[in-house]
């Protein structure tokens, strides 16, 4: 930045300072142009930043003013989570598992745009408003049921987890006390049932696809007519955060 731009930048005080700081002799000349080469080194870091947030902006895909569930996948899930539920779903529709099974797959992880840790529990609140019970009930039991194998259906204790907890990781006793509440559930191998389209559902280059899966959501995922993060459901905000998720606060 050329010395002339530089002074038109600086506030009315900071120019009248430095020029009469420089006129009086109060500051030496190199104490001025080192002065000035920090504040411009300042502007150019500020100047950055807006052009990468600006950046930023501009690569949030738009949402409809009332945004469903569709939205909220194709438009603010990580690609990576997306690519993940989208598989699960399909391996459940590929077996013809019930509509409200194959939507608990495509829902399970939901919970990660919130937070991984947990994320069963944060998945099944998040969605609770806008599904069944028995939907509900799968996504949160998920959690724990990843942790438990069930040779009956040939499900077993991921190699994933071993990688990300130890050979000799023993869960948590609130995971421990869960696993026990839905074995004994009439609901169990609903939950069950996510946790093994879950395991086969880690492909990074399987091609996916939402359109299967719009009129499953239509009939069993109730859009709220204001949108999600719209409706002050006791949820909105967790919504209203995956719609809106740069703001600074
Ligand atoms: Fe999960
Ligand atoms: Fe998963």
């Amino acid at each position: 930045m050329d010395r002339r731009k530089f002074c038109a930048a600086l506030p009315v005080s900071g120019t009248a300072f430095l020029a009469y700081a420089k006129a009086k002799g109060i500051i030496h000349e190199e104490a001025v142009e080192s002065v000035e080469h920090i504040l411009v080194e300042e502007m150019e870091q500020a100047a950055a930043q807006r052009r990468e947030s600006q950046e930023q902006e501009e690569e949030l895909p738009r949402l409809p003013v009332a945004p469903g569930l569709v939205d909220i996948l194709e438009k603010r899930m990580r690609p990576g989570i997306r690519n993940h539920l989208l598989q699960s779903a399909n391996n459940a529709l590929e077996r013809d598992l019930p509509e409200e099974i194959v939507l608990a797959c495509l829902l399970h992880d939901f919970g990660m745009a919130i937070h991984a840790p947990d994320h069963g529990y944060w998945g099944a609140q998040l969605i609770r408003p806008y599904v069944s019970e028995k939907v509900h009930w799968a996504v949160k039991y998920h959690q724990a049921l990843r942790f438990f194998p069930d040779p009956s259906v040939g499900y077993e204790y991921p190699e994933l987890y071993i990688r990300l907890f130890g050979e000799d990781f023993k869960p948590e006793p609130y995971i421990q006390e869960a696993y026990k509440i839905a074995r004994k559930h009439k609901w169990y191998m609903n939950s069950r049932l996510v946790t093994m389209m879950d395991e086969y559902s880690f492909d990074r280059d399987a091609e996916v696809s939402i359109e299967p899966f719009v009129d499953i959501i239509g009939r069993h995922f109730k859009n709220p007519k204001e949108g999600l993060g719209k409706d002050n459901s006791p949820v909105f905000h967790m919504w209203h955060t995956l719609t809106d998720p740069r703001r600074p606060l």
